[in-house]
């Protein structure tokens, strides 16, 4: 009947968008892990000490802690330099105003906010170069403020 068809249809369709969807995370070698948000006195970040020198630092076998900060028009550390099948959990704020950090062609994105910090666990796991850029309005520079990550 065409009602089973229309039903063979549906289920054809659903199988479809759930291949798409595990292709595209695994062609990117890229998996979001979880997400959250602490938070810091605003004017503090000068006198926290995890961001007096923006770096990685590694905390277990696979495992490292990235402190980036955003400010008017470039990220620290630049390149950010992770190495492959990693889970680095990032930390990220801004000095000046609001930025954001976001990953090209992937789904890691969050805001940078000064007095924040945004936390963001992803797992790495082909080396490959990333571009990073600003999707908030920020400035005469907005548009040209980018970094690099690089998955070695
Ligand atoms: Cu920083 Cu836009």
């Amino acid at each position: 009947t065409y009602e089973k068809l229309w039903l063979v249809a549906a289920m054809v369709l659903i199988v479809g968008f759930i291949a798409t969807i595990t292709y595209g995370s695994v062609a990117l070698g890229i998996t979001m892990v979880g997400d959250q948000e602490d938070t810091i006195e605003p004017g503090e970040l000068g006198e926290d000490e995890r961001f007096d020198d923006p770096r990685v630092e590694q905390v277990g076998e696979n495992e490292y802690e990235a402190y980036v900060i955003a400010q008017t028009f470039i990220f620290q550390p630049d390149p950010i330099e992770v190495p492959e099948n990693s889970e680095v959990t990032f930390y990220v704020t801004a000095r000046d105003v609001i930025h954001s950090f976001s990953v090209v062609g992937t789904n890691t994105n969050t805001m940078a906010i000064p007095g924040e910090i945004s936390t963001m666990t992803v797992e790495f796991d082909e080396p490959d170069e990333y571009g990073i850029v600003c999707n908030e309005y920020c400035g005469s520079g907005h548009h040209n403020m980018e970094g690099e990550l690089h998955v070695l």
